[in-house]
């Protein structure tokens, strides 16, 4: 190897050997600096060939069957029942109450006023009132066998979410769930594994996949408009801290403990549920691979419970392990890339970054904008955002909003996407149509949750996205452009 002697110089300023030139793996490659080991441990390297997902998984248990493109036996009224109606699930009574073709005929919650409470909108705003179930945290499978409803809706707190889901379809009900739809691998595999084998739907209820913006994307992704998608950016992005003061009850009770217990991102869909499907994960073209993640440190949770609440309080004997910013890196089998962040801490605008790029121009959220070749005058070097988007909106607009979007939005919920994924739910179950999201995108979306958790414990090594499809992603058909 022929090194100048001032490259010789600059190399022994370095403290190199030139001898280590000569021996590395990149030996040849002129003017590449090889480091000096600054590490202690072992630089593992994984295999580029093995994106994953994994190809290890448990076989299909005999009888059950995949469920990727499922469609059930049309109903012509669909019989909803509730599980949990806290915040969330009273608002979902709320609007499913006067949604055509379906009829609330149960409600359950460990609390009875808030069973009752649900009851009473029902019956106000129908005229008709669904039977209560209350007392404790088993109620549901006396309403299951009484009512035997259709459908059940899932709004309890996570720990409950695998349970209920499992035993409602169990109990010959389609289930749907609020995200997140579990919290760890194993109870996704039994939620997966449970839908396969009594052939019903469940359906992770992650209503951010039905807002305009997202809808829009879609349909604008699937048109080619940015041409051959290349990367995406998914969070959420919502201070909570403010619901640590729901101290006994309500959803700080509960989901407080989670910042303790766990480190990693805790509540992943909202933001990549929309990014995995412009991109079709799970669904043909591409699948989750592998993840690595970090944590922030964990501050912010401590400080506001030491303001907030008396030296003695819960909060502030509970240890907050969880890092305040969690970001995670996904690789795709088709070598695509994703940024998932987290934070429920800081105080910061809400966001869910809403970004997907392609090799002809970028769409993204927080607030509106577009750049691309194909857009506005083809000039990518500036956003079109604010009025400029009319034109945008006009053209492109998801046709399943332009035909029910105003009355989604005079209905509200998050600007009308919660009515809109319940207005999808019961036309689905009654035209006998699979579901937009399927049981294995939901499974995928949340394994998130573990995988950061893991990668963040080793140190943010690479680890592996089970296939909940065990291989037949590769036969599922992308979710279309629903009129
Ligand atoms: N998609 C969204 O935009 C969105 C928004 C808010 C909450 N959520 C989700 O909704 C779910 C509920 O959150 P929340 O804020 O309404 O919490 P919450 O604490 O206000 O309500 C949960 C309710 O479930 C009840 N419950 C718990 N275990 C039960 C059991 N075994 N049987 C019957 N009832 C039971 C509780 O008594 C409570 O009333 C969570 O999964 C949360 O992540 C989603």
């Amino acid at each position: 190897m022929n090194i100048s002697s001032s490259r010789r110089r600059f190399l022994q300023q370095l403290g190199l050997a030139t001898g280590a030139l000569a021996t590395s793996s990149i030996a040849g490659a002129q003017n590449v600096i090889v480091p000096p080991n600054l590490g202690t441990g072992k630089i593992i390297v994984p295999d580029p060939n093995k994106i994953g997902p994994s190809t290890s998984f448990p076989a299909r248990a005999a009888g059950a069957k995949y469920m990727g493109g499922f469609r059930a036996p049309k109903l012509d009224k669909v019989k909803v029942a509730f599980v949990g109606v806290g915040k969330r699930g009273v608002s979902h009574v709320n609007q499913m109450a006067v949604i055509d073709g379906a009829e609330i005929v149960g409600i359950c919650d460990v609390y009875d006023d808030l069973a009752k409470r649900s009851a009473d909108i029902v019956e106000k705003k129908t005229g008709k009132r669904p039977e209560t179930f209350s007392g404790s945290e088993t109620a549901y499978i006396d309403m299951m066998k009484k009512v035997k409803p259709d459908a059940v809706i899932i709004c309890p707190s996570w720990e409950w979410h695998s349970k209920i889901t499992c035993d409602v379809m169990k109990l010959g009900a389609h289930a749907f769930v609020e995200v997140p739809m579990a919290v760890s691998i194993k109870e996704l595999w039994e939620i997966v594994d449970t839908s396969e084998k009594t052939q019903k739907h469940c359906m992770q209820m992650e209503n951010c996949n039905y807002g305009r913006e997202e809808l829009l994307y879609l349909n604008m992704v699937r048109q080619g408009v940015i041409g051959d998608l290349l990367h995406g950016e998914a969070a959420y992005i919502h201070d909570l801290r403010s619901e640590m003061d729901e101290v006994e009850r309500g959803t700080g009770s509960w989901r407080t403990y989670h910042y303790s217990k766990r480190n990693g991102n805790v509540y992943p869909t909202h933001g990549l549920g929309p990014v995995a499907q412009y991109m079709n994960l799970a669904r043909k073209d591409d699948n989750f691979g592998r993840l690595v993640s970090f944590s922030s440190p964990a501050i912010g949770r401590k400080r506001h419970a030491q303001a907030k609440f008396p030296a003695d309080h819960k909060w502030n004997k509970l240890e907050f392990n969880c890092g305040d910013i969690n970001n995670a890196l996904i690789k795709t089998t088709m070598g695509r890339t994703i940024l998932v962040q987290w934070d429920e801490t800081s105080p910061r605008p809400y966001s869910r970054i809403n970004l997907i790029q392609g090799t002809l121009g970028t769409l993204t959220g927080f607030p509106t904008r577009v750049a691309g070749l194909n857009l506005g005058d083809g000039n990518f070097h500036r956003w079109i955002q604010g009025g400029e988007l009319d034109a945008i909106y006009d053209k492109y607009d998801h046709p399943l909003w332009k035909r029910v979007g105003d009355l989604a939005t005079k209905m509200g919920g998050h600007g009308g996407m919660d009515y809109l994924m319940l207005f999808r739910m019961i036309e689905c179950l009654r035209n006998g149509e699979p579901m937009d999201q399927n049981v294995y995108e939901g499974a995928f979306w949340c394994a998130v949750s573990e995988l950061t958790e893991k990668s963040v414990a080793q140190g943010g090594m690479p680890v592996v996205f089970p296939d909940f499809t065990r291989g037949d992603w590769k036969t599922t058909e992308p979710l279309g452009v629903i009129q």
